[in-house]
């Protein structure tokens, strides 16, 4: 028996620009996560999947539309023995479980299929780098959004901080002082697909416009990413704000989210915004170590469905 697991992941800032070209930076989220466990199945059974919170059964190989909750399992699965070269359906039985929150900004996709990825290249004895793995990871995104970034099954598949940008090679980011996030939930579905959809016809109808905010959002990125190696956290919070600004201007905020992130400064978070698609989902707010379960509560009391709370540092756990 083989399990492996995947963390959950926000974006710290740049996205949507990151559809665009510009940089983004993404930290995973290790207090949610989705494992997979695979067994053995006796002969001929073939390959069945277990999805336990969606309580779903279902047998590789029979046909099933694209909008099946198991669509984007099966499809992993599929492209996963392709790249190890199996041509046949090993007899095995595949269990997936998640506590990453669906359709909020979690990255809670990604995260099943870097659990699927794993735990079948590993049980047949056949381990992949975490490159291959968010290749691999990132067909499946295409099928839950589209035309993504692939910033999810990047930062998802490294579990590091990650400086991205769509089409480049990976970086991965030092940090120089740990901080913590208070990530919260509105309690409402972000339609990643039709956010991005809706931003982007925007972007069509008023180009130049589109374009400088995207230049703008881009440039914090980069402002962030310095700020995070040389432990300047003050300076971050106000990075996050003002993509929180641009994140509105270009439409994908909403009266939840900013409750949220008012709240959030209110109780003396050092910055706050949205994070990933918008409309619903969640969001985050910089706070100091000490803060963390004020503005937790604040979040609370606010009306957030799910509040939690993450260190952010390098793999290593480098820093004081
Ligand atoms: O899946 P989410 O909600 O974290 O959003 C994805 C982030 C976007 O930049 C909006 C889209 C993308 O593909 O990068």
């Amino acid at each position: 028996m083989t399990t492996a697991c995947a963390p959950g992941k926000v974006i710290l800032c740049g996205e949507h620009a990151v559809v665009y070209g510009r940089p983004a930076i993404a930290v995973p989220v290790t207090q949610v996560r989705a494992c997979a466990t695979v067994a053995e199945a006796g002969e001929g059974e073939g390959l069945r999947i277990h999805a336990t919170d969606l309580q779903l059964w279902h047998r590789v190989g029979t046909a099933i539309p694209a909008a099946h909750p198991a669509y984007p399992l099966e499809t992993t699965v599929q492209h996963t023995l392709q790249r190890l070269g199996i041509a046949y359906l090993p007899d095995l039985t595949l269990t997936i479980s998640s506590t990453v929150p669906i359709a909020r900004g979690l990255g809670s996709g990604a995260a099943v299929a870097t659990a699927i990825v794993r735990a079948l290249a590993q049980h047949l004895g056949q381990p992949l780098s975490p490159q291959e793995v968010s290749d691999l990871v990132y067909q499946t995104e295409v099928i839950h959004h589209g035309t993504p970034s692939g910033i999810d099954n990047t930062v998802i598949a490294f579990e590091q901080p990650v400086f991205f940008v769509k089409g480049k090679p990976i970086e991965t980011l030092r940090v120089q002082r740990p901080f913590w996030l208070v990530i919260g939930d509105t309690g409402i579905r972000g339609p990643t697909k039709e956010v991005v959809g809706d931003v982007r016809r925007a972007w069509q109808a008023q180009p130049e416009r589109y374009e400088a905010l995207f230049d703008r959002m881009g440039s914090i990125a980069r402002q962030a990413r310095e700020a995070i190696e040389s432990g300047k956290v003050e300076a971050l919070g106000k990075l996050m704000d003002e993509n929180q600004e641009l994140l509105r201007a270009i439409g994908v905020s909403s009266p939840e989210l900013e409750k949220l992130i008012y709240a959030a400064r209110a109780a003396g978070a050092l910055g706050a915004k949205l994070c990933g698609a918008g409309r619903g989902g969640n969001m985050i707010a910089l706070v100091r170590r000490g803060q963390a379960q004020h503005v937790a509560k604040a979040l609370r009391d606010a009306g957030a469905s799910l509040v939690i709370v993450t260190k952010v540092q390098s793999a290593s756990g480098d820093g004081p």
